[in-house]
């Protein structure tokens, strides 16, 4: 497929490379690099907590959250199991059993925002009409079961509406700038991503917020579900995000 009629980019690297394009988009993005033992254990140092994570991974699948303490042991955690280690060597080749020959990124980690002890992100759906402009049609919240460390649906993750999980922390000012801003933040990154693939028609953006509700892209799909909005009991946001993909039949 010629790169100009694309509709998907599965390579989160590349997707990476071409966000850090935008002088719009850069400053929400998170430090992402190729795994390598040296810039793990530099990672670590810097940021204490890391995300390491499958170039091509979906569902939450293979991820890994690793963290450097404060007493200075390694631990990673997959799913709901913890390992720690006294010093970086042996943490390193237990991940390594992990990994395998499959090619792997390391992302600084957010401390995200929780609910109800569980961690949750945000996806915001931006689609575009034949020929037209961009739009910010949904927005959902994922939330995490409570002790793993990945919100995706599909590694039990909980689908909720924004104002519900935005309202336990904010007021409803508050909640309504959060909301703007992301709608906001999902099509310019939506219109960056247009420029160098103009066959993309939607993409679904994951948004993490930290303690001072920073909002940090996680990383951008280019074939979101449509379906996670049909289990909200307000079925007003898919019937919006159907209309917006029937109208590409
Ligand atoms: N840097 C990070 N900081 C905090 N949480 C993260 C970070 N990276 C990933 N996560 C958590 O892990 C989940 C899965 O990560 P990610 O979306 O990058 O991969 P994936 O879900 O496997 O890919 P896809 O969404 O394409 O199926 C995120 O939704 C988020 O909850
Ligand atoms: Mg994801």
């Amino acid at each position: 497929m010629g790169e100009k009629n694309r509709t998907a980019v599965v390579s989160k690297w590349i997707k990476t490379k071409v966000l850090l394009g935008s002088k719009e988009v850069r400053p929400f993005m998170l430090d992402t690099r190729k795994i390598s033992k040296t810039d793990l254990k530099e990672m670590l140092k810097s940021y204490r907590m890391v995300y390491v994570k499958p170039e091509n991974g979906t569902h939450g699948k293979g991820v890994i959250r690793a963290e450097q303490l404060e007493n200075g042991d390694y631990t990673y955690q997959v799913e709901t199991v913890k390992k720690t280690f006294g010093s970086y060597d042996p943490f390193y080749q237990s991940l390594q059993k992990l990994t395998g020959k499959r090619s792997y990124l390391i992302q600084k980690g957010i401390h995200l925002v929780k609910y109800r002890k569980r961690r949750f992100d945000i996806r915001v759906m931006v689609q575009r009409r034949p020929g037209g402009d961009w739009e910010a049609t949904g927005l959902i919240g994922r939330v995490a079961r409570e002790g793993k460390i990945v919100t995706n649906y599909h590694s039990g993750g909980t689908p909720m509406d924004v104002k519900t999980l935005l309202g336990a922390h904010l007021n409803e000012k508050e909640t309504a700038k959060v909301i703007q801003s992301l709608n906001k933040l999902g099509v310019t990154t939506a219109k960056h991503l247009h420029k160098k693939y103009p066959g993309f028609r939607h993409i679904g953006l994951d948004i993490g917020f930290d303690r001072t509700w920073t909002p940090w892209i996680i990383e951008v799909n280019t074939m979101p579900d449509p379906y996670i909005f049909n289990q909200l009991k307000d079925k007003s946001m898919y019937r919006k995000v159907m209309k917006f993909r029937q109208a590409w039949k």
